[in-house]
């Protein structure tokens, strides 16, 4: 949805925390993400840039400084829901502070918390030597100091003739990616990767994988924590060789706000054709799935073509935009071998490729590629057609919007799709992180109809009518130039039908 620009105050920050970072979150990083923009090689430069910004701070830090230990802060991460691993202490003790006798010895009482080292999303295995974990890192720390990880692999003790043996453990330095870099706000997104030399449960008696996260390049101050666990049996190497479950895959970011069911339903009908049977959709709810979403939802979850992760919880850590780079490589990992295409747009985004084509020929055509990227057909969200012999009430959505943004050769944001096999990490425009080639050069192939807004919008779109006339020439509305489009209306009819058939029973549930 909604995720160009720096969103100013974003519906997780209601933390005063937030206000600590505040300064070095606007000006210098707007410098700075201009500058990253221009070279997206930095990306991969990571001390460069960690010095790019330490630099910027000191030097243009002007806001005023919320006090640190303000004891309102106290409340403001209060969860009673169970956390996966998280380091924060949600359980308070009373705290007791020393009293000293020399009136020059000064105190310092810490109240609240701060942002964790550590807070883990989830922990996949990535092939037979490798795992990934998947979380969020306190920024300051990534800023001011250089933290880093180390996996050890404990495996399960062995009874051998009656007696207990524990093999020993084994270590290996992790490998991080920061694929939010940039765009972080107390928290940015890292995707650890930890690959042993050999399985490191190859006798598959299980075991479990723990994390040591590092507070600085000193190894005096750590976190250890169990981050996945295999039992015995578990492991299934075939997994990672044989062909994929699915053909594609959609991970959707996070779902907030107040969403149209009405415009839902139709984008799972269109894309449920448009992808075919073999394919599945991974929603993740931010807050967005109403009671009204969640039934258009259901008969698709009952099928076993729709998983809807509640992550409603992402709420208490404060990254980017209700935390969509962290669902985005969570889903990467977690599906990693279910699909050969992995696809990332939005609910107001319509995949299309142009008539007389079809997806699995083009799919076909990139298969070389690990990663190619969509350019998009920006379409009115309130612009209809002025037709007496159309009822708009019963139409939907992409049926009646019908003009398109004429204006070309406008930077606009791109969605993708890659082969998660060899990505490590992943964006929400793009992949950095990815091993082969991508493709850019798509548009004539494959494009998205981007409603932009219209998921928000409470009952009818159509606001604005235009005349006949504009189905034949360019419409200036609000000094936009705008033209016909009916590419996508044309397919409305052969959607419902294949609505219908695929719910079966299940599509009176829907009305
Ligand atoms: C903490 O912050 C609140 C609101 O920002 C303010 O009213 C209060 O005086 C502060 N308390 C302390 C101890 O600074
Ligand atoms: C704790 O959870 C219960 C049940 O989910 C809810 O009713 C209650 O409001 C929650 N309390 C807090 C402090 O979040
Ligand atoms: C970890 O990194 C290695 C080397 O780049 C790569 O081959 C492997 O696929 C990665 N594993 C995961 C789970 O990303
Ligand atoms: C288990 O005991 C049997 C009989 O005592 C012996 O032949 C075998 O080598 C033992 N196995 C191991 C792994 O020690
Ligand atoms: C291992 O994975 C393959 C492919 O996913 C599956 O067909 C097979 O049933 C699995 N084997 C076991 C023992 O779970
Ligand atoms: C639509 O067209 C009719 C007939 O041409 C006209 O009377 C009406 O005002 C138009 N409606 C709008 C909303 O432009
Ligand atoms: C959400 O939208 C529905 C209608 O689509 C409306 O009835 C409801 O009041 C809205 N809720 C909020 C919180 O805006």
């Amino acid at each position: 949805m909604k995720k160009e620009g720096l969103p100013v105050t974003g519906g997780v920050t209601g933390k005063p925390i937030g206000k600590l970072l505040l300064c070095f979150e606007t000006k210098p990083f707007l410098a700075t993400l201009i500058t990253f923009s221009l070279v997206l090689l930095v990306w991969n430069l990571q001390p460069y840039y960690d010095q790019l910004l330490s630099l910027s701070i000191s030097s243009s830090c002007h806001c005023h400084v919320t006090p640190l230990l303000n004891s309102t802060i106290t409340n403001t991460i209060t969860t009673n829901t169970t956390t996966d691993i998280s380091a924060i202490n949600t359980v308070r003790k009373p705290r007791i502070f020393p009293t000293y006798k020399d009136p020059n010895k000064r105190e310092f009482k810490p109240y609240g918390n701060a942002a964790a080292l550590f807070v883990q999303m989830g922990a996949y295995r990535g092939g037979p030597t490798s795992f990934s974990v998947i979380g969020l890192a306190s920024k300051p720390i990534h800023v001011y100091s250089q933290p880093w990880y180390k996996c050890e692999w404990v495996p399960n003790p062995t009874t051998i003739n009656g007696s207990t043996h524990q093999a020993q453990p084994t270590r290996t330095k992790a490998t991080k990616i920061l694929p939010d870099w940039g765009y972080g706000r107390v928290y940015t997104v890292v995707v650890v990767n930890c690959t042993f030399p050999t399985n490191p449960n190859a006798d598959n008696s299980g075991g479990k994988l723990l994390l040591y996260a590092y507070y600085s390049l000193s190894s005096r101050n750590f976190e250890k924590f169990t981050a996945l666990t295999e039992s015995p049996g578990s492991y299934n190497d075939t997994v990672y060789t044989s062909p994929p479950k699915y053909d594609y895959l959609y991970c959707g970011s996070s779902l907030y706000g107040n969403l149209s069911a009405s415009r839902i339903r139709e984008w799972l009908a269109y894309h449920s054709w448009f992808f075919g049977l073999n394919s599945h959709f991974v929603f993740h709810d931010a807050g967005g799935v109403s009671e009204d979403v969640r039934k258009v939802l259901e008969p698709w979850v009952k099928l076993g073509r729709v998983t809807v992760q509640d992550i409603r919880e992402q709420e208490n850590y404060d990254g980017y935009y209700y935390n969509q780079f962290l669902v985005v490589n969570d889903c990467l990992h977690r599906y990693r071998f279910a699909a050969k295409w992995t696809f990332y747009f939005d609910v107001d985004e319509y995949i299309y490729v142009p008539q007389g084509n079809s997806l699995k020929n083009v799919m076909e055509e990139f298969d070389g590629f690990t990663q190619f990227t969509i350019e998009q057909n920006p379409m009115s969200s309130s612009l209809c057609l002025n037709d007496s012999s159309q009822d708009y009430s019963r139409q939907w959505g992409f049926e009646k919007l019908v003009f398109r943004d004429w204006r070309t050769r406008i930077r606009r944001d791109r969605k993708y799709a890659i082969q998660a096999r060899n990505a490590l990490a992943t964006g929400v425009h793009m992949s950095e992180n990815i091993v082969g080639k991508a493709l850019h050069r798509t548009d004539k192939k494959i494009r998205y109809y981007h409603y932009h807004n219209s998921i928000q919008v409470p009952g009818e779109p159509c606001r604005v009518f235009l005349p006949p006339s504009a189905k034949k020439k360019i419409t200036i509305h609000e000094k936009l130039p705008y033209v016909y489009d009916d590419n996508m209306k044309n397919l409305a009819d052969t959607i419902k039908r294949s609505e219908r058939e695929t719910l079966g029973s299940y599509h009176q549930l829907l009305s």
